[in-house]
């Protein structure tokens, strides 16, 4: 079992118009929800809200909703209050907690359960759809996006690079954190058998970075933190594993004319409580 890495938001929020986008192709596939179909405001959780600014998307889609984002580091909590935490101007209220997603039951009653890029940092998440599910009230939605990259080359080099005899004493293991993922056609069996109407999907982006090392430099806000954070202090090693990976990437993934194409797949589902 490893101890959690540790976040830092200004590097994660460095490419956020391309992370946002499929927390927005998720929110246009969600439904009316039961709450303002039947005039009461909304009560939303985000599981893994890192530094709320996608939270904060959801108070523009239900301007008057109480929403919660939950998220387990410190660091993003603390950019999350800072940036948008309080009233919203439809008259709902922005808020964010502490919580391991990973023991993570409802408190309440929720109209919407929902998770954007974070699920696959949370091992056993497939046993904790009943749980969430059972917290929604009937018609409510649960809704969510993970990366399903990782067998591309910049998870794949991560891997090996890990296991390699160099490094392997140090960081064996921290490459391949992201083996529970499901495939899209185990979550939507897994819904349906919670007597969901699921609506599941998977989308390959091609994503185009710009500048130099632009695919190091997005790994640095995600799958990089495990290693950062155990090799954290030891300035020549993080350099040193840094240097070989970026060699590895640029072999991998070559600027083209427009820049770097960077193709990261991703599953998505909806799925409505049953009445
Ligand atoms: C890639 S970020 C996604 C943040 C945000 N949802 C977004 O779409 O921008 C992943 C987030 O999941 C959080 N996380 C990882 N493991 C978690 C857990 N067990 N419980 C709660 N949050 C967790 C991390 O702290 C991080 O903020």
């Amino acid at each position: 079992m490893h101890s959690a890495p540790t976040w830092d938001p200004q590097q994660y929020l460095r490419h956020s118009s391309h992370r946002t986008r499929p927390f927005l192709d998720l929110l246009a596939r969600i439904p009316e929800l039961p709450a303002t179909a039947q005039g009461r405001p909304p009560r939303i959780a985000d599981l893994g809200c890192g530094p709320g600014n996608v939270t904060a998307l959801l108070a523009e889609r239900w301007p008057d909703a109480r929403i919660t984002g939950f998220d387990l580091s410190p660091e993003m909590l603390e950019q999350a209050k800072k940036d948008h935490a309080g009233t919203t101007p439809g008259g709902g209220w922005l808020d964010f907690r502490p919580a391991d997603a990973a023991h993570w039951t409802p408190d309440e009653p929720y109209d919407l359960i929902i998770s954007n890029a974070a699920l696959q940092w949370v091992p056993n998440h497939p046993e904790s759809l009943p749980v969430w599910t059972e917290g929604l009230v009937p018609g409510g939605i649960l809704a969510f996006q993970v990366p399903g990259n990782f067998t591309s080359p910049s998870h794949a080099i991560l891997g090996e690079l890990c296991e390699s005899p160099q490094w392997r004493a140090r960081l064996g293991g921290h490459g391949h954190r992201f083996v529970h993922i499901l495939d899209a056609a185990d979550y939507l069996t897994r819904l349906s058998d919670l007597g969901c109407t699921a609506d599941v999907w998977e989308t390959v982006y091609s994503q185009l970075l710009q500048g130099e090392d632009p695919v190091l430099d997005w790994v640095k806000g995600t799958a990089l933190r495990p290693v950062l954070t155990v090799l954290d202090g030891d300035d020549e090693a993080v350099a040193e594993f840094l240097t070989q990976y970026r060699d590895l990437l640029r072999k991998a993934y070559p600027p083209g004319p427009y820049g770097t194409v960077f193709p990261f797949r991703r599953i998505f589902a909806v799925a409505r409580k049953g009445a």
